[in-house]
């Protein structure tokens, strides 16, 4: 069980986990976050987790499933002194160290789905919500929320997303420690974020390339009100999804939900 003082010093970076404040349950790890980074000058860094969500959110206006005593759920405060146009780029490189984590931890082969869901076996096990507060056209606050489906029993999810469902314990059959992985995140996370910051972006859009499960395969990607079919050729610096269509042409989707079809 999750307890305040197990989380304390799960990892304490130069900047990810100077403060980590647990909630046995709050709407959002999200919006708490928010709402902790407006009371404080200095937020960078503070990771906001709760064993239970009431509301959780997902990307696309989806909510997030949030069980108690399974799964982790948590969210990072960030001010990165990065251009705003840079920023779309960010979730995609998070689930670069959030994949890692989960291999590094538990072993198991996790992909990204892009843009940044985290996938075993083809089905969701993870997924980033990154929400901004802007104010005169400069980003003054980032919340970078994440769930990752760690012990839940496939009974617990909802039956009409079971079929694209899955959990780290289901996959490895075995339970797994959250707080171990949390900690495994946090440092992934630091790590990737100081590369970032260092300039080096585009080692790490390599690293997604050689992470992820889209790219090369045959897509349809609902985005807004239409669907576009076609190959995944690849990401530009923007995180945007370039799609080749039968005609021969080229698109890019920044945001959407893609689905593999097969030949
Ligand atoms: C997705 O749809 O793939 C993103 C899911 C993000 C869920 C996490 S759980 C912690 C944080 N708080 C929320 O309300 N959502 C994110």
């Amino acid at each position: 069980m999750f307890t305040k003082k197990s989380l304390e010093n799960v990892f304490n970076g130069d900047i990810i986990g100077k403060e980590i404040i647990f909630f046995d349950s709050i709407s959002s790890t999200n919006d708490k976050a928010f709402e902790i980074g407006r009371k404080r000058g200095n937020s960078e860094g503070i990771v906001i987790i709760a064993d239970t969500q009431t509301k959780g959110r997902g990307r696309l206006g989806r909510s997030w499933i949030s069980p108690p005593g399974v799964n982790l759920y948590f969210t990072i405060l960030l001010k990165p002194t990065l251009p705003q146009e840079e920023i779309s780029i960010l979730p995609l490189i998070i689930s670069v160290a959030v994949v890692n984590a989960v291999r590094n931890n538990t072993g198991l082969k996790a992909a990204i789905k892009w843009p940044n869901d985290i996938l075993m076996n083809g089905r969701k096990t993870g997924g980033i919500l990154m929400e901004m507060k802007s104010a005169g056209g400069k980003i003054t606050l980032l919340a970078v929320g994440i769930g990752i489906n760690v012990n839940m029993h496939e009974d617990m999810v909802p039956e009409d997303i079971r079929p694209f469902t899955t959990s780290l314990s289901v996959e490895a059959d075995r339970p797994v420690d959250r707080a171990g992985l949390l900690g495994e995140v946090l440092a992934e996370m630091e790590k990737t974020y100081k590369i970032l910051l260092n300039g080096d972006k585009r080692a790490l859009i390599n690293e997604w390339h050689g992470l992820n499960s889209t790219i090369g395969k045959k897509v349809a990607v609902r985005c807004q009100d239409r669907v576009i079919s076609g190959i995944a050729e690849g990401i530009n610096d923007r995180g945007g999804l370039i799609v080749r269509l039968p005609e021969g042409e080229f698109e890019t989707v920044n945001a959407g939900d893609v689905t593999m079809l097969h030949n």
